[in-house]
């Protein structure tokens, strides 16, 4: 390491010279949480807006996310919701405007709707590997783009968290293909983006779940076109804590990330499975 880094006399930061109270206060604060009207995503969006932030749930479900804006709201949470496509730049465009113009700001952007259909590749259509790639990768790229953008302007830094997946490092399951390629290709994008957005005090980290019981994965698991039950019992016995996660583990992390309490991360995928990549 170079003498001359050395050079200036490092300050002394007082250890805990912040309390706890204080890092995770996200009061004048505004996240935008993609599919955060259910499942992970309301996890997040629930906790976000408990640390008392502004957060607009950009979400393709204007029922489900009616619904939770009343429940949050009657909690005295400041929530609301944008009908959103994450995969339209269009939809990508207005969300930014209408969250600047209804909260202010964009402090913190949470890139969470994703969709996982189990499909062979040998039974897969372009169409089918397309979509994928369209929600879970470009969307990614559409609301970096634009929120970053927003977060330069404001010239106060922000927050960005991916939601990945754990296979966004190894396969869970037969079927994944294209969702497995665009989580990998969302882990290598958080990875660049934070490079990038690092001079401009942004810092973008990944968190990869395992498995969240959410009504997707119930939908995923059930009725026509289901998962084989015996790929979800292999999948359960792989999981050392015994049991599936629930959406509010994500997001406790979420808060993490999204607070000062992570203040020197960028780059990083942190891995909630209940311990299902060890084995
Ligand atoms: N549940 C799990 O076990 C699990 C595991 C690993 C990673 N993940 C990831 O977590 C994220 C959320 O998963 P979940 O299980 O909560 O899903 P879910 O299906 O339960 O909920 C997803 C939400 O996203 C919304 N959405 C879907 N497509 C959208 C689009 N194009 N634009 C905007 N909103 C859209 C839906 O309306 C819904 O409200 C996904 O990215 C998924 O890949 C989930």
């Amino acid at each position: 390491m170079s003498i001359l880094f050395f050079r200036k006399k490092p300050e002394i930061v007082k250890p805990m010279s912040i309390s706890n109270n204080d890092l995770l206060n996200l009061n004048d604060k505004t996240a935008i949480v993609t599919g955060g009207a259910v499942g992970i995503g309301l996890g997040i969006t629930a906790r976000l807006a408990e640390a008392g932030a502004s957060v607009m749930i950009a979400d393709l479900s204007e029922e489900d996310s009616n619904k939770t804006v009343s429940d949050l709201t009657s909690k005295g949470y400041k929530v609301k919701a944008c009908k959103t496509d994450v995969s339209s730049e269009t939809d990508v465009k207005n969300l930014v405007e209408q969250t600047v113009k209804e909260f202010g700001s964009i402090d913190i952007l949470v890139n969470n709707a994703g969709i996982y259909p189990n499909i062979l590749v040998s039974k897969m259509l372009f169409s089918d590997f397309d979509k994928i790639l369209a929600v879970n990768l470009e969307g990614v790229f559409l609301t970096t783009k634009y929120c970053s953008e927003q977060m330069i302007a404001q010239g106060k830094g922000g927050k960005i968290i991916n939601i990945t997946s754990i296979d966004a490092i190894h396969p869970s399951m037969m079927g994944l293909a294209a969702y497995d390629a665009s989580k990998h290709g969302l882990w290598g994008f958080t990875k660049n983006s934070a490079i990038e957005l690092a001079q401009h005090q942004i810092w973008v980290n990944a968190i990869a779940p395992g498995g969240i019981n959410t009504p997707g994965v119930a939908k995923a698991t059930a009725g026509a076109g289901k998962i084989d039950p015996k790929m979800m019992e292999a999948f359960m016995a792989k999981i050392p804590m015994h049991k599936m996660g629930d959406p509010d583990d994500i997001g406790k992390v979420a808060l993490f990330l999204a607070s000062d309490m992570s203040s020197y991360m960028t780059g990083s995928q942190v891995v909630v499975d209940g311990g299902a990549l060890l084995s």
